[in-house]
């Protein structure tokens, strides 16, 4: 299986702190944002890496992570012409990189601990298939994905920020799909703000009946928001001096 991080969009939610610098660059306690979907994609097991940016990111990247020897895979960089081209356009760069294998995707402001190594074994096992994975929010949000599923982890539905939430499981930045993903978002159109979207990929999937869920105990999206990003950064601090996170 190979991975891509995405490290692309304009984060504009986070002006002035990404008029320069990308946002996958600040700082999440003592590491740049970055560092996190990296290390978790070493904990899963993949080899082969590659990080999609714009243009004008794409050397900061490649100046801080270089070859990716420090972290023990290959990092391979491309570059996303139109930075809001939507998750599914980003992934779709990927394609001769990933030469027909299956593929682990994570947004590159995604922060974890959950060990993927098991769901990768159980999906390079599959002849088909993807999985996402999901969190149980609190109260309903319809600021994400939302995932309707059923007992055994089979996804019945995925509703991009929903007005009239059917679950309170959001849809994290964590995918997993096998060799025909890339044929699939060949077949999508953008949505009403312009995106090729990864939950209409994920609904692909859902039709077929193959897509599954997995859910987390804790993920944060530390992009989203000055605020979320401040609760990265404590919670992550938190779990570093508890020994319970690197
Ligand atoms: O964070 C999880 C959510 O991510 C999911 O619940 C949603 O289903 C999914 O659509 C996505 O929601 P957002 O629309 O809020 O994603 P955002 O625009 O914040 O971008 C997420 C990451 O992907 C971010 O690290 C930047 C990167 N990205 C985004 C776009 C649109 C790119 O690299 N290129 C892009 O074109």
């Amino acid at each position: 299986m190979k991975g891509i991080v995405l490290a692309g969009g304009l984060a504009t939610r986070l002006r002035p702190l990404t008029r320069v610098t990308n946002k996958h660059l600040l700082p999440v306690y003592k590491k740049p944002m970055i560092y996190y979907p990296i290390e978790a994609m070493v904990r899963a097991g993949i080899k082969e890496v590659l990080i999609t940016s714009s243009a004008d990111h794409a050397g900061h990247f490649a100046n801080l992570l270089g070859s990716g020897e420090e972290f023990g895979l290959t990092l391979y960089y491309a570059i996303q012409e139109n930075p809001k081209g939507g998750i599914s356009d980003a992934i779709l760069l990927g394609e001769e990189f990933a030469r027909k294998e299956k593929l682990l995707v994570l947004l590159g402001d995604g922060i974890f601990n959950y060990d993927l190594s098991n769901a990768v074994n159980r999906l390079e096992q599959k002849e088909k298939g993807a999985t996402v994975f999901g969190i149980q929010m609190p109260t309903e949000s319809g600021q994400y994905g939302v995932i309707e599923m059923d007992e055994s982890g089979k996804v019945l539905s995925i509703v991009e920020k929903p007005e009239h939430p059917k679950s309170n499981i959001a849809q994290t930045g964590i995918y997993m799909y096998d060799e025909r993903a890339f044929e699939f978002i060949h077949s999508l159109k953008p949505s009403e703000r312009g995106e090729l979207e990864v939950t209409d990929l994920n609904n692909l999937y859902v039709k077929e009946g193959t897509l599954s869920c997995e859910l987390l105990d804790w993920w944060i999206d530390a992009g989203t928001s000055y605020d979320e990003l401040l609760r990265a950064n404590n919670l992550v601090a938190e779990k570093v001096k508890a020994g319970e996170f690197e």
